[in-house]
């Protein structure tokens, strides 16, 4: 089912596909928040700009995420002071608050239909005011003296008891629509966006990206895929998980306005209006890619019945994060290419994150200076603040490879996949990765991932397979829908 921000969808206009040899200044690979963000500042700067995107404009993290735009972190201002100090936590909100500006001043310069307003942030507790209070002093203090417009303050007329923070002047919009109105405009400039065109290949020393069907050279290439396409450094130590929506009609008719973060346990709740209609969203229930443990659509669902008047629910979506082992994102140039370019790590702030990142990229590739380049640049080693984190992913990833590749269940005959069912079997010494569909057709596609060889698992509340490694994600034809696989996996079936 689709994230709710696709009701009233607006049509991008379509480019031929993409054929022969195509030079441009820079090309961009991702037409999400990043992607688009960098286009829109250097096609006003007069450079050539091509967008490719493998799927339509925003249909990856961007089209799943909140809708919330905020300065703070979502995982909260006192534990990146804590990790940071005082400096950097002040640096993150101004540079997120300008982020946040830019949105809005684009919103308003090109009269993007998008819903965007401003609005607060709550951050609350549910049990009782005193132990609330207790436990927020330590938030409250790192928003004000990182610069926030906090103070303590009741949950915004929940139907349960709560307490916590309100952070002013913050903001939500329709991140889908947002993308669709930049993108109308920035074709009106003269970029030249591309869907369904997926990258096969980048080779930043010949300054070359290769689609099925085309070979573009460009000056710069920007990796606007949330994670870097290929085998890059920072995989290592990136925490990568899923994180689901659901969406419900109310028959009280009273939705919450704002953001509100419900902390224990998190559950981030808004309202958005569609026409006549009012709906509420929860978003929760995340879990490390490639890991599924049971139905986390139906326990968002589960927590909406106890605490709301739940009339219907109408839409149910899904998206990736990716942690930084530091905490902070990536942006900017790539080790050892000084054209390739790459902004992940957004964690669960990526709107904002991304951008800052296309500001902080179309700066770089035009000489330009940037006060937050060196903050989160790309190219920075932090083992004091990271080295937790990459032990962890490292464990991780060792622990795929013996378990999969050693425990993968044997399977005698295909006709034991049941209609709609997915399953990781070793057939033969091979090992597969095999789906029926609910009309019965059968598809057979190795099971080990193009990426860098991990087992890929089967993930049922989207019909995908997931890699538990890297985060890359795969349609039942195999097609990568994202992650840092270039490849699909291999179809088998013919040679049986
Ligand atoms: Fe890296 Fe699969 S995403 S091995």
């Amino acid at each position: 089912m689709d994230a709710i921000w696709t009701l009233g969808s607006r049509s991008v206009a379509e480019h031929p596909p993409l054929t022969g040899d195509v030079e441009v200044d820079v090309v961009i690979v991702g037409a999400g928040i990043t992607g688009l963000t960098t286009a829109q500042a250097l096609i006003e700067a007069g450079l050539r700009v091509m967008v490719l995107e493998a799927g339509r404009v925003g249909s990856g993290v961007t089209g799943g995420s909140t809708g919330n735009l905020y300065a703070t972190l979502a995982s909260g201002q006192a534990a990146l002071r804590r990790k940071w100090g005082d400096q950097v936590s002040a640096d993150v909100v101004q540079a997120r608050a300008e982020a946040l500006d830019h949105i809005e001043s684009l919103v308003k310069r090109y009269a993007i239909d998008c819903q965007f307003q401003r609005q607060p942030a709550y951050r609350l507790l549910t049990e009782d005011r005193q132990h609330a209070q207790h436990n927020l002093n330590d938030e409250l203090d790192a928003l004000v003296s990182a610069g926030l417009d906090a103070e303590m303050s009741d949950g915004p007329g929940l139907p349960f008891d709560s307490w916590g923070l309100r952070i002013a002047n913050q903001a939500q919009l329709n991140p889908l629509h947002y993308l669709q109105g930049l993108a109308n405009h920035l074709i009106g400039e003269g970029a030249l966006i591309h869907q369904h065109s997926p990258v096969r290949e980048i080779d930043a020393g010949k300054g070359t990206v290769k689609t099925d069907t085309a070979t573009i050279t460009a000056k710069d290439i920007v990796q606007a895929t949330h994670t870097p396409k290929g085998i890059s450094l920072v995989q290592a130590g990136m925490l990568v998980s899923r994180e689901y929506a659901v969406c419900a009609k109310l028959r009280s008719g009273d939705y919450p306005e704002g953001i509100v973060w419900v902390l224990d346990p998190f559950h981030s709740l808004r309202s958005y209006r569609h026409g006549d209609d009012h709906y509420l969203v929860v978003i929760g229930e995340k879990h490390k890619t490639g890991e599924h443990h049971g139905d986390h659509y139906q326990l968002l669902r589960e927590y909406l019945e106890s605490r709301f008047d739940i009339e219907a629910f109408t839409h149910q979506w899904s998206a990736q994060q990716y942690g930084s082992p530091d905490g902070l994102p990536y942006i900017g140039r790539m080790h050892g290419s000084d054209n390739l370019y790459m902004a992940t790590g957004f964690g669960a702030d990526g709107l904002i994150w991304g951008t800052l990142a296309g500001r902080i990229i179309a700066d770089r590739i035009q000489g330009n200076d940037n006060p937050w380049q060196a903050r989160f640049g790309a190219r920075r080693i932090t083992p004091g603040k990271s080295v937790l984190q990459y032990a962890k992913e490292n464990v991780t990833v060792t622990k795929h490879m013996l378990k999969d590749y050693l425990g993968t269940e044997k399977l005698a005959d295909f006709s034991e996949v049941k209609a709609g069912e997915g399953r990781v079997a070793t057939v033969d010494g091979e090992k597969l990765a095999i789906h029926r569909s609910t009309t019965g057709e059968l598809k057979v596609l190795s099971a080990i991932c193009p990426h860098m060889k991990c087992i890929v698992h089967w993930n049922a509340a989207e019909a995908t397979w997931d890699c538990p490694c890297h985060g890359s994600r795969f349609d039942t034809d195999g097609e990568v829908i994202e992650g840092p696989a270039f490849r699909p996996l291999e179809t088998v079936q013919e040679r049986r």
